[in-house]
């Protein structure tokens, strides 16, 4: 049941790809709080992923764009504004991907064309989405805008490799439009830093599986689920946070302070083990 902390509030969502996706989880939870929706994503992802189904539930015009691509950017915000019936109150970018990653090329070994396009699509796409709209001036004024990024930005995760350059630029880039645009129009730009979720993109993520459970015993709260992170999406996008900028807020149940907790302790003292590879050799993890 919802509290109406989104009442009357337009909102875009980008990267809502299936059910287990962050922004599935926000988008439902948005309407739920009284919002009005559009939904973006790719127009392959559309195709191929179940972001039909959810327009459908939720009544929400999808609308597809290469969040790379300014014009398709541009056309977002135009026939969101459209369909919505005014200008735009807040925005979601959960947009995540590395080809690097997908082709197993470690950070030592990376293809400089395949880091672009990393940092195009997880960093300066969320730098794209908010010139492009502020240029438009279709942000109403006190507005917010939220992207999701991953303490790999501030900390080294093995296997995380170039996503985690392309999260410190992504909550950089929140700290300097955050500056402009708030100087501006009151609108807020921040970043939620998400305890590792089983997602598509999640999933891309070398030894997920170990680092969910690491995190998991590492946090006194435990990981914070999908449902949870939209939960903490909703308060920011609400008249709550007035005067939240600038900021990348931890949402990770405590693992971002935490040194190292008893669970994890305990755990570790299994499998001291050297890590080795299918032919033996020792990997330096
Ligand atoms: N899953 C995790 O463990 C975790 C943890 C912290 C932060 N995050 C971040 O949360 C965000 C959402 O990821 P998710 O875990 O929900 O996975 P997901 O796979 O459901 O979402 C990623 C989305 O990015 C979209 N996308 C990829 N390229 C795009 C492009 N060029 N233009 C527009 N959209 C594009 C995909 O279609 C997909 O919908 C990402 O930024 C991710 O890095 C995820």
């Amino acid at each position: 049941m919802g509290n109406n902390l989104l009442q009357g509030k337009r909102g875009v969502i980008f990267g809502a790809l299936n059910e287990m996706s962050i922004a599935w989880k926000v988008a439902e939870r948005a309407v739920e709080e009284g919002a009005k929706i559009t939904l973006s994503n790719t127009p392959l992802a559309v195709r191929m992923g179940t972001t039909n189904a959810l327009g459908e539930k939720l009544n929400a015009e999808i609308i597809p764009a290469d969040a790379t691509s300014v014009e398709d950017l541009k056309t977002v915000f135009e026939r969101s504004q459209e369909v919505l019936g005014g200008k735009i109150d807040f925005v979601l970018h959960s947009i995540g991907m590395s080809p690097n990653v997908r082709k197993k090329r470690t950070y030592d070994d990376l293809d400089y064309e395949m880091l672009n396009t990393t940092l195009d699509i997880s960093a300066v796409s969320f730098h794209k989405m908010i010139q492009t709209a502020k240029k438009m001036d279709a942000i109403e004024e006190g507005g917010s805008i939220l992207a999701l990024s991953y303490v790999a930005a501030q900390r080294t995760f093995f296997g995380y490799n170039d996503m985690a350059d392309a999260k410190s630029l992504l909550e950089s880039i929140a700290r300097s439009f955050g500056y402009i645009y708030g100087r501006e129009k009151n609108v807020r730009v921040n970043t939620i830093s998400q305890s590792p979720t089983m997602t598509t993109a999640g999933s891309g993520v070398k030894g997920i599986e170990n680092l969910y459970d690491f995190a998991n015993k590492m946090s006194p709260l435990g990981n914070a689920s999908a449902d949870e992170c939209a939960d903490y999406c909703i308060v920011m996008f609400s008249d709550l946070t007035k005067k939240v900028t600038m900021q990348n807020l931890f949402h990770d149940g405590g693992f971002s302070n935490m040194g190292m907790s008893l669970r994890a302790m305990n755990q570790y003292e299994k499998g001291l083990d050297d890590y080795k590879d299918e032919h033996g050799k020792i990997i330096y993890g």
